[in-house]
C-alpha cells in the first residue's frame, strides 16, 4: 500500500468534500463463494475502500464522521479458530495503524454508532451497493429495505469520490505503468503464441484468463487480470468470453486483456491481429483504418476537451475510411450525426481507468462519465458513450475505437433500412465472415495533451505485428 499519509490526506479531502456534514459508510468486501461456502473466488476488495483504505483483507468497514473529523475502521479480529486455517493475520488497531486510523473497534460497535446517528437525525451517506451481501448489510445496518437502497445513496457522495479518484496522482500513475507493463507481457506472450491450429483457450490461459493455467503471467505478476480476457476470432461480438475456438488461417484474432498490479490498479489493452501473422489486403485496410481513429484520439485528447467530441471525431475518421472503400457514402458530417458509425462501432471511444477497469462504474456511469453538462443522449451512435464529460489533467482514459461486422445488426439495419442512404448495404457482403477489429491503448491526460502509458507499447502497426509474428517464438 501507499504510505499511510496519502489515506488520511484522501479521507481529510473527501470529508471536506461532502458538506451536508453526517457519517460516511464505506463497507469493504467479504469473501465471495464460488459453489459452496469455503470456495471462494479471489478476494478482491473494493476499490473505494482500496482508495480510502489501502487494506486488502475482508469484512473492514471505514466510517468518517464528518462533523466530529473522526475516522474510524472496524472489524473483528481472527479467532484461534481462524487462524488454524489461514495463519496469524494483523489486529484491526495494527490494519489502522497501516492507514493512520487510531479509532478502532469491533463490527458490533459500528451497529450501535449508526443506530445513534439515525436516531439522532444524522445524514448516514453511502454508495450504490454492487454486491449483495453488501447491499443486505447496508439495509441491516440502517433499517433501509434492500429494495429502497438504490434510492437512500448519498449522491453528493458519489460525485466528491468520482471528483477525487478521477485524478490520478504521480504515485497512482506509476502503479498503473506497473500493470501496463504485466498487459504488454500478456499481449506478446498471446502475439506470439498465435498460429493456426492453437487454441483460444491456450493463449487466454498463459495470459491469466482462466485460473489454473500452466503459464499465467496476470497472477505471476500480479493481482490477475482484471477483467476476463477476450481471446477470440470473432471479435464481431464485443464481449465474447468464449474461448473454445481453434485459430484458422486467413481470419484475425481479437484479444483484449489487461491485468490489475499488486496494488490493483489496471491495465486495459485491445490487439487484433492475423492468425497466420500476415494481413490479406482486405484486413489490413479494415486494420489501417481503425488504427488512424486510434491515433487521432492521441493527436487530440487534451484537457479540456470534451470526451465525446474526441468520439465523435474519431467515428468521423472511421467512416471517412469506410467511404474510401466504398463501404458508406455522403456526407460524413451528416452521417455522424445521423450515427451511422453506430452499424460498424456500437460503443463508445472509452472510458475511465484505474483501480477499477471501468474506474468507478459502480458508482455508476451518470456521475462517472457525465455531469450536469453532458447528460446522457438518446441518439443512436452516442447514447452508448460510457464517457462523455471534459478531460481533465490526471485522468486514464482507454482509446479503444474498433470496426465490427455484426452480421444480425447489419441485417437489421438493412430489413429496416435504417441510415440507408449512407450504407451500402451490398458492399457489406463480403465482409459477413470477417469479424472484428479493436485496438486499444491507456492514456494519461497531461496539461500539453496526453501521453500513451506504459514503457513500451505492445506491436500496433501492421509492419510491427507482421515483424514481431515472424520473429522468434
Ligand atoms: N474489455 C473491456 C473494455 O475494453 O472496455
Ligand atoms: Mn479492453
Ligand atoms: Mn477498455
Amino acid at each position: 500500500m501507499f504510505s499511510k499519509e496519502t489515506y488520511v490526506k484522501r479521507r481529510e479531502l473527501l470529508r471536506e468534500r461532502v458538506s451536508r456534514g453526517g457519517l460516511i459508510l464505506l463497507p469493504g468486501n467479504s469473501e465471495a463463494p464460488r459453489n459452496y461456502p469455503d470456495n471462494g473466488y479471489h478476494f478482491r476488495q473494493d476499490s473505494n475502500f482500496l482508495y480510502f483504505y489501502g487494506l486488502k483483507l475482508p469484512d473492514l468497514v471505514g466510517l468518517l464522521d464528518i462533523d466530529a473529523g473522526e475516522d474510524w475502521l472496524f472489524g473483528d479480529d481472527l479467532s484461534m479458530d481462524d487462524i488454524i486455517w489461514t495463519g496469524p493475520q494483523p489486529t484491526v488497531s495494527e490494519l489502522g495503524a497501516r492507514c493512520g486510523i487510531s479509532h478502532t473497534a469491533p463490527l458490533a460497535v459500528l451497529q450501535e454508532k449508526l443506530t445513534l446517528a439515525i436516531r439522532k437525525g444524522r445524514p448516514v451517506h453511502f454508495l450504490p451497493p454492487y454486491r449483495a451481501d453488501n447491499k443486505l448489510k447496508l439495509s441491516r445496518w440502517l433499517g433501509i429495505c434492500p429494495e429502497a437502497i438504490a434510492d437512500r445513496i448519498s449522491i453528493e457522495l458519489a460525485i466528491a469520490i468520482v471528483s477525487l479518484r478521477d485524478k490520478k496522482s504521480d504515485e497512482e500513475i506509476r502503479e498503473i505503468e506497473d500493470a501496463c507493463e504485466i498487459g504488454y507481457r500478456m499481449h506478446t506472450t498471446a502475439m506470439k503464441m498465435c498460429c493456426p491450429g492453437a487454441r483460444e483457450r491456450d493463449i487466454a490461459g498463459a495470459m491469466g484468463g482462466i485460473a489454473g493455467a500452466i503459464e499465467d503471467i496476470a497472477i505471476e505478476m500480479g493481482e490477475g487480470v482484471s477483467f476476463h480476457s477476450i481471446v477470440t476470432q470473432h471479435g464481431e461480438t464485443l464481449h465474447n468470453h468464449g474461448h473454445d475456438g481453434i485459430l484458422e488461417s486467413g481470419r484475425m484474432l481479437l484479444v483484449d486483456a489487461g491485468a490489475e498490479n499488486l496494488m490493483n490498479y489496471c491495465s486495459d489493452f485491445t490487439r487484433s491481429y492475423p492468425v497466420n501473422g500476415r494481413f490479406t489486403p482486405m484486413q489490413r485496410d479494415i486494420y489501417e483504418i481503425v488504427l488512424a481513429a486510434n491515433a487521432h484520439a492521441f493527436e487530440m485528447a487534451k484537457p479540456g476537451l470534451l470526451y465525446k467530441e474526441v468520439h465523435l471525431a474519431c467515428v468521423k475518421v472511421i467512416l471517412e475510411g469506410l467511404k474510401s472503400l466504398g463501404l458508406v457514402r455522403g456526407d460524413m458530417d451528416d452521417a455522424v450525426a445521423n450515427g451511422v458509425h453506430a452499424l460498424f462501432m456500437p460503443h463508445g471511444l472509452g472510458h475511465l481507468m484505474g483501480l477499477d477497469v471501468h474506474d468507478m462504474e459502480d458508482i455508476g456511469e451518470k456521475y462517472v462519465g457525465y455531469d450536469l453538462e453532458t447528460e446522457r443522449s438518446t441518439q443512436l451512435g452516442v447514447s452508448n458513450l460510457r464517457m462523455a464529460r471534459r478531460l481533465q489533467v490526471g485522468m486514464v482514459m482507454t482509446d479503444e475505437p474498433g470496426i465490427y461486422f455484426i452480421p444480425a445488426y447489419i441485417a437489421k439495419w438493412k430489413a429496416e433500412g435504417t441510415n440507408k442512404e449512407f450504407v451500402n448495404f451490398d458492399k457489406l457482403e463480403p465482409y459477413m465472415n470477417f469479424g472484428g477489429i479493436r485496438i486499444e491503448d491507456d492514456l494519461l491526460i497531461t496539461e500539453t495533451g496526453n501521453r500513451i502509458l506504459g514503457k513500451r507499447r505492445i506491436p500496433v502497426t501492421v509492419q510491427e505485428i507482421e515483424e514481431f509474428m515472424a520473429g522468434d517464438r
